[in-house]
């Protein structure tokens, strides 16, 4: 697959890479209108040329589930079901973790100065709706970019030491782009995006609960073969792993 590297530095650049994303675009193609805040987060974020973009359903503003009652019923099981998600849960997920909330391209997730370290990978399986694929998030046009065919699931249980990850129908990997944030504030970039990951995690972990979906936390990965295995890298770093499996969580106890 051919990929185009987006520069970042300039947002014109910017602007050719997301034009050429959306121009040959096939399926579900939702035309990918570059704003203002997409230059606000350069860095080595791989957009392939020609990919498809499929538009996700607009996330709803309410539900049942008090916050108090995701924070009681949050757990993070160990073994994993493989009942299907739904279009519609992946992209409530996706806005929980990294939605866009507020003006500026502010997130459902703070970020140190807005800069927005973060990134979202979607290994689709299972999902209602989506053809099996490798997508990333995009906050600002709330959709999907494909990035990767095939599936990486046993790839990901490998870099996972073999965790049971091979059945799970939606795996989300938040990555970091720490340059992005480094620019601003130098040798304190690691911890700011570390809080950032964990506040994205946590928001995706407790919009599972109020979805009523299971959801696990992992962090302890060979980077460089998570990185493959989902197809990004150098500078864009797995962070964390969250597999998501259908209505029928395992209790941890
Ligand atoms: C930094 C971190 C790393 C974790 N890594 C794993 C993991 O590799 N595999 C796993 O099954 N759970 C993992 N967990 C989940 C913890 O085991 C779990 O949160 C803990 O046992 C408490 O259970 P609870 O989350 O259900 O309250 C991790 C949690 C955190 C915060």
């Amino acid at each position: 697959m051919e990929i185009a590297r987006t520069p970042g530095s300039t947002a014109a650049a910017c602007l050719i890479t997301f034009a050429l994303a959306a121009g040959t675009a096939l399926g579900q193609v939702s035309p990918a209108a570059p704003r203002a805040q997409d230059s606000a987060t350069p860095g080595p974020t791989r957009v392939p040329i020609g990919a498809t973009t499929i538009k996700l359903p607009e996330p709803r503003a309410k539900s049942a589930t008090s916050v108090e009652e995701a924070l009681r019923g949050r757990r993070a099981p160990r073994t994993f079901g493989t009942a299907p998600v739904t279009l519609q849960e992946v992209g409530q997920l996706l806005w929980a973790a990294q939605g866009i909330t507020g003006n500026y391209g502010r997130r459902a997730a703070p970020s140190a100065g807005g800069l927005f370290p973060l990134e979202v990978i979607l290994v689709a399986a299972n999902v209602t709706g989506l053809p099996p694929a490798v997508y990333r998030y995009r906050p600002t046009t709330h959709d999907l970019v494909r990035i990767g065919e095939g599936d990486p699931r046993p790839a990901i249980a490998d870099a996972c030491h073999f965790q049971p990850l091979t059945g799970v129908p939606a795996i989300f990997v938040i990555t970091t782009v720490e340059s992005r944030t480094a620019k601003a504030y130098g040798d304190r970039a690691p911890k700011y995006v570390a809080l950032e990951a964990g506040a994205a995690a946590q928001n995706l972990s407790l919009e599972a609960v109020a979805l009523d979906l299971g959801c696990g936390i992992m962090v302890e990965f060979e980077l460089p073969k998570l990185a493959q295995a989902v197809g990004v890298g150098p500078e864009e770093k797995p962070f964390t792993v969250l597999a998501v499996t259908g209505p029928e969580p395992a209790p941890r106890s």
